[in-house]
C-alpha cells in the first residue's frame, strides 16, 4: 500500500468501453495517473476492416474484470480504497458502453461509492488536464478521433461548447478508410502516418474541402483517393503507395488546420486531442498548439477519470437507473 500522502486526494477509478478499447485507470483528484490499462481489440476487428459492435461487446465482457483488476494492482490500491467510480456513459456503441456502465454500477454499489457518468468527448478534452504537465483552460480544442471531429470552445474545466463538427466522416475514419483503400489494414491512421514519412506529399493534388463556418468535411478527399487507387494496377499501387499516403495525409491535415486562423481570434490557445492528435504531420503543422500526451490521445480510462473530477457524482443507488447513449 502506498504512503498516507496518496490518500490526501480522492481516488477515482475510471472505466472506458465505448468502442474497441477496454480500459481502466486509477487517477487522483489532483490529476496523477496511478495506473492506466488499455486492452485494444484492434486485432480482433482487423479481419473485418472495422469495429463489429456485437464482437466488441462480447470482448469487453471478457476483458472488463481482468483489466479493472490490473488497474487496481498496478496502482497498488484495493476496491475498498476508492472514493468514486467514473465511467463513459456515451456517445459510443451502446452494447459496448453497457458493459462498462454495468461493471461501474456493480463496483460502485458493492462498495457504497458514488458513480460519475462521463461524456466520452469531455473525457478526450480532460486528457489535457492530467499531470505532469496539465494544460489549463481557456482554450479552443480540436478533437479528432475515429468517431468525432469537432472544434470545441473550452472556457473552463468541465465546460464545453461545440463550435463546429464534421459534416460527414470523422478525420480518424477518413484515415482508416484511406488505409483500407491502400491495403494497410485496420486501424490505419498510424500506418498512413508511418508510410507518409517515406512519400511525396505533393505527388497527388487531393482536395481540401472548403466548408463554411467552423465545420469539416472529409468525404471528398476519401473519394479522390478511391479514384486514384482505382486507376492503378496492383504493381503500380505498390510503387505509389507511399506517395498516395503522404498526399492523402497532407490533405486531411490541411482540412484539420483550416480553421486555425479563425480559431485564434479571441482564443488564447489551441489544444488538440483524440486519436488523430497522435499524427506526426498534424503535430508539426500546429507547433504552438498544446497536444494531449501520445499515450492519452487514443481511447483510455485515465481521461475518463480526469473528466470525472469536474463532473457531477450521482449518489448510491440513484445511478442504477443510468442508461448508455449512442450519440449526443
Ligand atoms: O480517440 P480514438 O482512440 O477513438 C475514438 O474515440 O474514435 O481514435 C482512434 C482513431 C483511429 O481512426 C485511428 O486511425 C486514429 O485515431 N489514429 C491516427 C493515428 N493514431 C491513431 N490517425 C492519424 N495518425 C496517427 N498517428
Ligand atoms: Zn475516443
Amino acid at each position: 500500500m502506498e504512503g498516507s500522502d496518496q490518500r490526501a486526494g480522492r481516488l477515482i477509478l475510471g472505466l472506458e468501453t465505448s468502442c474497441d478499447e477496454t480500459a481502466a485507470a486509477v487517477v487522483t483528484q489532483d490529476g496523477r495517473i496511478l495506473s492506466n490499462i488499455v486492452s485494444s481489440q484492434a486485432e480482433l476487428h482487423a479481419r473485418f476492416g472495422g469495429v463489429v459492435p456485437e464482437v466488441a461487446s462480447r470482448r469487453h465482457l471478457e476483458l472488463v474484470v481482468p483489466v479493472l483488476r490490473e488497474a487496481l494492482a498496478e496502482a497498488d490500491w484495493k476496491l475498498e480504497d476508492l472514493d468514486a467510480v467514473a465511467v463513459t456513459q456515451g456517445p459510443g456503441l451502446v452494447g459496448a458502453l453497457l458493459v462498462g456502465l454495468s461493471a461501474a454500477k456493480a463496483v460502485a454499489w458493492a462498495n457504497g461509492l458514488p458513480l460519475i457518468p462521463v461524456n466520452h468527448l469531455h473525457g478526450h478534452v480532460a486528457s489535457l488536464y492530467l499531470q505532469p504537465e496539465p494544460v489549463e483552460p481557456p482554450f479552443l480544442c480540436l478533437l479528432a478521433s475515429g468517431g468525432h471531429t469537432v472544434l470545441i470552445d473550452v472556457p473552463e474545466h468541465g465546460a464545453f461548447r461545440v463550435l463546429g463538427t464534421t459534416l460527414d466522416d470523422a478525420a480518424g475514419e477518413a484515415f482508416d478508410k484511406g488505409a483500407r483503400l491502400l491495403g494497410l489494414g485496420y486501424p490505419g491512421g498510424a500506418a498512413i502516418d508511418r508510410l507518409a514519412g517515406e512519400g511525396n506529399p505533393d505527388a497527388y493534388d487531393f482536395p481540401v474541402a472548403r466548408v463554411p463556418g467552423l465545420d469539416f468535411s472529409f468525404s471528398g478527399v476519401k473519394t479522390a483517393l478511391l479514384y486514384a487507387v482505382r486507376d492503378l494496377s496492383d504493381p503500380e499501387l505498390e510503387r505509389r503507395r507511399t506517395d498516395l499516403a503522404a498526399s492523402y495525409q497532407r490533405a486531411i491535415v490541411r482540412a484539420l488546420v483550416a480553421h486555425e486562423a479563425a480559431e485564434q481570434t479571441g482564443a488564447p490557445r489551441i489544444a488538440v486531442v483524440g486519436g488523430v492528435a497522435a499524427n506526426s504531420e498534424l503535430r508539426a503543422a500546429l507547433p504552438e498548439a498544446a497536444f494531449a500526451p501520445l499515450p492519452l490521445c487514443t481511447d483510455n480510462a485515465a481521461m475518463i477519470a480526469s473528466a470525472a473530477r469536474y463532473a457531477e457524482a450521482v449518489p448510491c443507488p440513484s445511478y442504477l437507473a443510468l442508461d448508455a447513449y449512442a450519440s449526443g
